[in-house]
């Protein structure tokens, strides 16, 4: 009897118990003190629903849009790293389930399967995540990569230009292909679907550079590389450049203050993304879902305005539109499906999500979600603004 899945927490324990203890930690981890990660998942309870009954609820649609795109609800894959990692072609799936679902995927610069791969194991066109690396060569063939391949948006992150520090992959020695110590080979020998999938792939190494990038012709020049690359002179002017070279419609991600909100309008970003990276980079920033109304308040007239960080339900989905945001993104909840299950759990994972959505949207009294607003929620006086920008405390 394949395993009943209620929710994302079901998916998660199946995750942890078949994916090795490297890769699991990887995703679970947020960075240092990992404060910002917990209070991204923790301030979403901290937000009610108002309860409406006697509404008529037949006819309901979560279905929307995102970057003018048509969307079978505002949830599309975020991107992460390594997700051929957590399971043996794991983009190439997860890309095929969010089609099937008709969410958008977005496939990370830092992806196994290569750009050139996944568009040719899917037909709806993905978005392409890119970091900025010093090696300008190299980002010029990414772009044109993507745009070989159909990529209908340029989703750039702004919010690594140096690394965040995670303990747990330096004590446990994180990379791709995994590194073989007497740990990790006695961990993954208890992980034997995972084992058996990874040994009838090819893809195991970082398929968008491998081979691409000056230098990089193997796993083991691979690490040095990415290490020395991220670009830390990355500023607007250079964002704005990208944006040319592009073209097409451009996402900023990892904006997290009204006044970076209004730098991305004055460079014509067709949306931002209010994320912390998963609560991976700057640990003490504010929780993406209370940052929101302040990002919403000060562009969302302008700009279409997205979010991510700590969804693990349909319900944090509705309240996050209800603030304010046009789309969401999921990260660890879509990983934890392709972990436990590969791409039906990601098929699982957005229908659990979209189930929950609608039910919520329901007893909350809408039936449309373009409806839904703050007007639906409980929100706690000073959620999101007892905070002096500058610092001083009164
Ligand atoms: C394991 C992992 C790897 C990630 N890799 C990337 C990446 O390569 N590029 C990127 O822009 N964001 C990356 N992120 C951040 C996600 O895109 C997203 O912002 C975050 O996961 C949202 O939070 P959630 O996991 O709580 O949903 C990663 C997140 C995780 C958990």
């Amino acid at each position: 009897m394949p395993p009943v899945i209620t929710d994302i927490e079901d998916l998660h324990r199946l995750y942890r118990r078949r994916v090795p203890r490297m890769f699991y930690d990887y995703c679970q981890s947020g960075s240092w003190t990992e404060q910002t990660y917990r209070e991204n998942e923790t301030d979403f309870d901290l937000i009610r629903l108002r309860q409406r009954v006697a509404v008529d609820m037949e006819g309901r649609s979560v279905r929307s849009k995102m970057i003018g795109r048509e969307v079978a609800m505002p949830v599309a894959l975020a991107p992460v790293g390594l997700t051929g990692m957590q399971h043996a072609d794991g983009e190439i799936l997860a890309a095929k389930a969010a089609e099937a679902m008709g969410v958008p995927f977005t496939l990370s610069t830092m992806s196994i399967c290569s750009i050139e791969d996944v568009a040719r194991n899917t037909t709806a066109p993905f978005w392409f995540q890119l970091y900025v690396m010093r090696d300008e060569d190299f980002i010029d063939r990414l772009i044109e990569r993507a745009q070989a391949a159909g990529c209908d948006a340029l989703v750039i992150t702004l919010d690594l230009q140096i690394m965040g520090q995670r303990h747990k992959d330096l004590k446990n020695g994180l990379s791709a292909p995994p590194k073989l110590t007497p740990t990790s080979i006695a961990n993954m020998m208890t992980k034997v679907q995972w084992g058996l999938g990874m040994a009838q792939t090819k893809r195991r190494f970082f398929g968008n550079i491998i081979g691409h990038a000056k230098g990089v012709e193997d796993a083991s020049s691979l690490s040095s590389w990415t290490a020395e690359q991220f670009d830390p002179r990355l500023d607007w002017d250079k964002i704005r450049r990208l944006k040319e070279k592009w073209g097409g419609k451009v996402i900023l991600k990892g904006i997290l203050d009204a006044e970076d909100a209004r730098m991305a309008l004055a460079v014509g970003a067709d949306a931002i993304v209010v994320s912390n990276h998963g609560g991976r980079q700057l640990d003490g920033a504010l929780s993406s879902i209370r940052m929101l109304s302040e990002i919403v308040d000060a562009v969302g007239d302008q700009i279409e305005v997205h979010m991510d960080g700590g969804i693990r339900s349909g319900q944090d989905v509705l309240k996050a539109i209800a603030m304010g945001a046009k789309g969401t993104y999921i990260g660890r909840a879509f990983i934890y499906g392709l972990g436990a299950m590969g791409q039906a759990g990601v098929t699982r994972a957005l229908e659990v999500i979209r189930r929950e959505l609608d039910v919520t949207m329901a007893l909350c009294g809408e039936k449309d979600i373009h409806n839904v607003g703050r007007h639906n929620l409980l929100v706690p006086r000073g959620f999101s603004g007892e905070w002096d920008p500058r610092g001083r405390d009164g």
